[in-house]
């Protein structure tokens, strides 16, 4: 798992946020952390610190006074088994007295006394947000190597509408997780180009060709080479994931889109990973307007799209690793390693559409591992994000 020998410390505060907090607390948990909640005084008036404990099963430090169970002094026991203290939502109040040094509570004692990393994710009203001594105090947080993940604009709970909602808690997961693995990340002097989704091909201005790809698969590839330290540029087609925030991401429709953009991106890269269903065929004309119903039924003709993996196999074959994938109904094997020869591709990853728990839209994938020296290996049914870590972890080996 992923945090499985991590401990994070997580600091709750006192906002309505306080709630999301708990969702995080169980994330955290099937990651495989460690979790041990700090409330503040206020935060366990909106939430109860037996909900924390419940999830987390660990006990919740509220009290910097209270008798110790162990013979430790306990907010210098947390801050040193701290991988990671991340302070979800993180109030005005908590920002301003970490900006300056203050440590009056259990929380703040152990955020002083820690040399963890240290992620802080606001959540408050927009005029305290856009205060400018919050934004004085984040800033100087900042420049002591504090991380930041930035509260939305949305609804409030004061009504308004505006800055301040807490960020997207599988967000501050993922930041939580790239902290917490930073000291381990084996890919920091890699840059890794990955492609991912489905190429649209436009007939008219509201229709165009496209396939069922989700873009599960090259969206998972690119944030496990984010967590692993490499400079991660994603070239993203028509996909049903959330958003990778941290990382680079090229946004594209067709195919020669997506051929620009990844030959222009792999000019640096070390390692190119081609997972996007990309059209093979394009209308040859794009009509102006839309065709009308009464125009009658009428062929389509079609043009060959570039194909980007061979031609970035042609252009880098022996000086960058290149991987590409196959997605057959028939003779998967037999069409992989012809297609690996064919396009210069250190390996391709083969899945078989009519395998249960394969292919497009699933979280799993089932495939085959086909290398240029001819040697397979088969891999059994598993999450696309451990199957990306096995892709690069090939890709590198
Ligand atoms: O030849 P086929 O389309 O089956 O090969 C699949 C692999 O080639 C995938 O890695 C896909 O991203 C890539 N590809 C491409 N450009 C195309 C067609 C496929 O890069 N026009």
């Amino acid at each position: 798992m992923l945090l499985s020998d991590k401990t994070i410390v997580l600091g709750v505060t006192g906002g309505i946020a306080a709630y999301k907090a708990l969702e995080l607390t169980s994330r955290l948990k099937k990651a495989g952390a460690d979790v041990k909640v700090i409330m503040t005084r206020s935060a366990a008036e909106f939430v109860t610190p037996l909900s924390f404990q419940t999830l987390s099963q660990n006990r919740v430090a509220i009290n910097m006074f209270e008798e110790p169970k162990a013979w430790e002094v306990r907010h210098i026991s947390l801050a040193k088994a701290a991988d990671v203290i991340a302070v979800v939502p993180a109030t005005a109040n908590f920002i301003a007295k970490a900006a300056n040094g203050i440590a009056d509570d259990m929380l703040t004692t152990t955020v002083l006394a820690s040399k963890a990393p240290l992620l802080i994710a606001p959540a408050m009203n927009t005029n305290m947000f856009e205060n400018q001594i919050t934004q004085e105090n984040i800033e100087r947080l900042k420049s002591r190597g504090a991380s930041f993940v930035m509260p939305d604009v949305g609804r409030l709970a004061c009504g308004a509408i505006g800055k301040g909602k807490l960020a997207d808690i599988e967000l501050i997961f993922d930041s939580i997780a790239y902290l917490a693995l930073k000291s381990e990340a084996d890919l920091s002097d890699k840059k890794i180009v990955v492609s991912a989704g489905a190429t649209a091909e436009p007939l008219d201005p509201v229709r165009f060709l496209t396939n069922r790809s989700t873009g599960k698969m090259g969206f998972a590839i690119a944030r496990a080479a984010w967590l692993r330290g490499a400079d991660v540029t994603l070239i993203a087609g028509r996909h049903t994931c959330p958003e990778l925030n941290f990382v680079k991401t090229v946004n594209v429709t067709t195919a020669p889109e997506m051929y620009s953009a990844a030959l222009d991106a792999a000019k640096d890269a070390d390692i190119i990973i081609m997972a996007a269903a990309v059209a093979d065929y394009r209308p040859a004309e794009v009509k102006k307007s839309k065709i009308k119903k009464s125009a009658g039924a009428e062929e389509i003709r079609l043009v060959r799209n570039p194909d980007i993996l061979a031609e970035l196999g042609k252009k880098y074959a022996g000086s960058k690793t290149i991987i590409g994938f196959a997605m057959e109904t028939e003779n998967l094997l037999e069409n992989a390693a012809e297609k690996c020869a064919k396009k210069h591709a250190d390996f391709i990853v083969a899945n078989n559409l009519r395998t249960e728990g394969a292919g497009f839209g699933t979280d799993t994938n089932v495939v085959s591992i086909i290398k240029k020296d001819g040697t397979v290996t088969d891999y059994p049914k598993m999450d696309k994000s451990a199957l990306a870590d096995i892709i690069l972890t090939e890709a590198v080996s």
